[in-house]
């Protein structure tokens, strides 16, 4: 199998006293091992409910949700420890908070090693050397930048040796600069350690940097963005001077149609033509037409 994830039918349905937030609301998604790819998506539209979902952070209330070989809709929660400690590794925004300001940025790579008993010095320097910080590993947390501690940040997701990164708007609260330093960092992980990753972004301008782009809407993928031409590097391009990078430059937009042919139709459509509830729909044999509803005298006339 060489699918890193698959979801079917995913919801996620949030409940307080007395409101019910539907997140997620039956959304599919496939990602293969080895891919890198993005998730943009306006806000509330579910993206951090689903990354939560594939993280075992929170978990599904329906549908179908697989990764790496666990069924975490059924999976227990001792088994749900094993596989946060082994088969997943997370970055956040803000990743400040889960750092130990008073330790190094190595002892703070080698902190969830030896929770977990496996400390191993090599790697966590390794790591470190990775996202550029070989000669910051002994400053003091607090003694690096915003940009920097999220370099850590990256590093120690790593150090469990995770098969599938899973990063929520990780360069949400970076300049420009360090932004495309995070998406290298990124891109040669997955090239030379091969693991999967997944990046939730409001950035195009990042999002345009990966092979495949998935749009939410309303807790549904809606629209799927694919590299036009397969074998353009997007590294070279940008090399060249490519910077603008754009979603529509460089991808193609397609619309999700799911097993049972279910689309989503965007809203501004939708208002444009005057649609409401209900609409016409023709195929000429070739094309398929949504149209504003025909009254019925019209048609018989
Ligand atoms: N713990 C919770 N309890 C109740 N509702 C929640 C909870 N977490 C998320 N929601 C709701 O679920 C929906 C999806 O939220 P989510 O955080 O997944 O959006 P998002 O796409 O990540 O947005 P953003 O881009 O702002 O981060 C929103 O309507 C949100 O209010
Ligand atoms: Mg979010």
């Amino acid at each position: 199998m060489n699918e890193m994830i698959y979801c079917e039918g995913l919801v996620k349905i949030f409940k307080s006293e007395d409101i019910e937030v539907v997140a997620l609301q039956g959304l599919n998604l496939t990602v293969n091992q080895g891919e890198m790819m993005a998730i943009i998506g306006n806000s509330g539209s579910g993206k951090s409910t689903l990354l939560n979902m594939l993280g075992g952070l929170d978990r599904p209330s329906a549908g179908q949700v697989n990764v790496g070989g666990w069924d975490l809709l059924k999976i227990r929660d001792d088994q749900l420890v094993e596989y946060k400690r082994n088969t997943v590794g997370f970055v956040w925004q803000n990743n400040g908070r889960n750092l130990l300001p008073y330790l190094s940025a190595l002892e703070n790579v080698e902190m969830p090693m030896l929770l977990s008993g496996k400390l191993d010095r090599v790697y966590a320097k390794q790591l470190l050397e990775w996202v550029g910080l070989k000669d910051r590993m002994h400053s003091k947390l607090h003694q690096l930048s915003g940009g920097e501690q999220q370099r850590v940040a990256i590093a120690i997701s790593l150090s469990n040796r995770p098969k599938l990164l899973l990063a929520d708007e990780p360069t949400g609260s970076v300049d420009t600069a360090t932004a495309d330093q995070i998406m290298n960092i990124f891109r040669n992980v997955n090239r030379e350690l091969g693991i999967t990753i997944v990046i939730v972004t409001h950035d195009l301008t990042l999002a345009g940097k990966v092979d495949r782009v998935v749009a939410i809407r309303d807790g549904l993928t809606s629209t799927e963005f694919l590299k036009r031409n397969p074998n353009l590097d997007l590294a070279t391009m940008e090399n060249g001077g490519f910077h603008q990078g754009g979603l529509q430059e460089v991808h193609e937009a397609f619309v999700v149609v799911d097993r049972v042919g279910r689309l989503q139709v965007p809203k501004e459509y939708l208002e444009a033509v005057g649609i409401q509830g209900r609409a016409s729909m023709e195929f000429d044999g070739d094309k398929i037409v949504i149209t504003a509803p025909k009254s019925l005298e019209e048609e018989n006339a």
